[in-house]
């Protein structure tokens, strides 16, 4: 049986160095006789590359060759991924892919078009590199109903944060340091501004509630304002920042998803994932917590994934996997605003013990933060829990004081 993989980055030519290193385990593991890479489509050239045989750039080379059963996208972006995805499962040719955006986005299609066309569509690196938590979710938790899910999703934003508590780093140095290890996405906006982790979450989200969650109905807030001053102010409360994306049943059908950071209380399992690392919390009703730890970026971790969605595949040719990944529906996920929440604020006020008594008329006993070298003029506090659009009224509503930072306190 053969192998195309198309994208030749930092995951493709992980997936062929995998591939090529474990060869025989994995041609055993597939139940197959034999299991090779035929074609790597990338219109770049890779002069010297051991791999000058099986490079092409006519992506119609795979699409007509019969041999070929399994296909790995590992192009990213949506276009043409979208494109070439449809017609090889039209083909009649399974696809793994590591590409969140494509799968967050047109998960139920595609999975609906490898039904009708009796083959498999597999994307276990589309969250979590190298964790296995897409067939955790959809096969070992299937006897669960699933509550809630939380996660940190992002192994560049992780490293960040790591680096800014840890060794109060600049958030640019370390965004630096995070693109030359290979975390970060071509473009690291999607990966500062929390577009990266908010397709993660809604693809989890599609798996464990049923329904497609598209990226455009979840509130998606980065790191980029966070500052040092916040990192500070969260420690001594006895916490950290980290960028979460979470999804919730509601007692009403619908559910809650959002992605932003929040502080995360020590003691908490996300508390104490660092550097490039994820973590993902899942609440099912029958198994309580269970949390899903490992390197959720990088080449070989990722690639590590998709080669065992291609012996998956290879496993089950003319049987296809089911996830149980729906249609979407009008307001499934509810506005943020209107859920509970408590806050950590950092504001600009003219005079402290003022914006203390303006702030307790307003919320009642609120938990004031200290950090050194305070300026005068900075006042952090812990709100009680409300309505997240009453918390936000009200600070509206304070005399002299100006909301530098608002940041969610959560309690898994
Ligand atoms: N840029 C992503 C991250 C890569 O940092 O997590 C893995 O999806």
């Amino acid at each position: 049986m053969y192998v195309a993989v198309m994208g030749y980055g930092t995951v493709g030519s992980g997936v062929v160095e995998v591939f090529n290193k474990n060869h025989e385990s994995i041609v055993k593991r597939s139940t197959q006789s034999a299991l090779e890479i035929r074609y790597i489509l990338d219109l770049r050239d890779f002069p010297g590359d051991p791999n000058a045989d099986k490079f092409i750039k006519d992506f119609n080379i795979i699409l007509n060759d019969p041999e070929v059963k399994i296909v790995v996208e590992t192009m990213g972006g949506l276009h043409p991924a979208f494109e070439f995805v449809s017609s090889l499962l039209k083909a009649g040719k399974s696809v793994v892919t590591s590409n969140k955006e494509l799968v967050a986005a047109k998960g139920y299609e595609l999975l609906k078009m490898a039904e009708e066309n009796n083959v498999n569509f597999l994307f276990e690196a589309s969250v979590g590199g190298g964790i296995p938590i897409i067939r955790p979710i959809t096969q070992c938790l299937a006897a669960n109903e699933i509550d809630e899910i939380a996660g940190i999703l992002n192994g560049t934003t992780n490293f960040i944060l790591t680096m800014m508590i840890e060794k109060q780093m600049s958030f640019e140095d370390a965004l630096k340091l995070a693109q030359d290890n290979g975390y970060a996405e071509k473009d690291p906006t999607a990966d500062i501004e929390g577009q990266d982790a908010c397709r993660k979450i809604c693809i989890l989200a599609s798996l464990c509630f049923g329904k497609h969650v598209y990226p455009d109905s979840v509130h998606t807030e980065g790191i980029t304002k966070i500052a040092l001053e916040d990192v500070a102010y969260v420690r001594n409360y006895g916490g950290v920042i980290k960028l979460l994306g979470r999804a919730k049943r509601l007692d009403n059908g619908k559910i809650s998803a959002m992605v932003s950071p929040a502080v995360v209380m020590d003691g908490s399992q996300l508390a104490s994932v660092r550097d490039v690392f994820n973590a993902i919390l899942v609440r099912g009703d029958a198994i309580g917590d269970v949390v899903f730890y490992g390197k959720g970026a990088g080449k070989l971790p990722t690639a590590s994934a998709v080669v065992a969605d291609v012996i998956d595949c290879a496993k089950h040719v003319g049987r296809k996997k089911a996830f149980g990944w729906g249609p979407s529906e009008d307001d499934y996920v509810v506005d943020y605003k209107t859920l509970p929440t408590s806050l950590y604020i950092r504001a600009s006020v003219a005079d402290k013990a003022a914006a203390l008594e303006n702030v307790e008329a307003k919320f009642g006993k609120v938990r004031v933060l200290t950090r050194d070298n305070a300026p005068e003029t900075e006042f952090a506090f812990v709100t009680g829990e409300d309505v997240e659009q009453t918390l936000c009224d009200k600070l509206t509503e304070i005399p002299g004081l100006t909301v530098l930072s608002s940041i969610r306190i959560t309690d898994y």
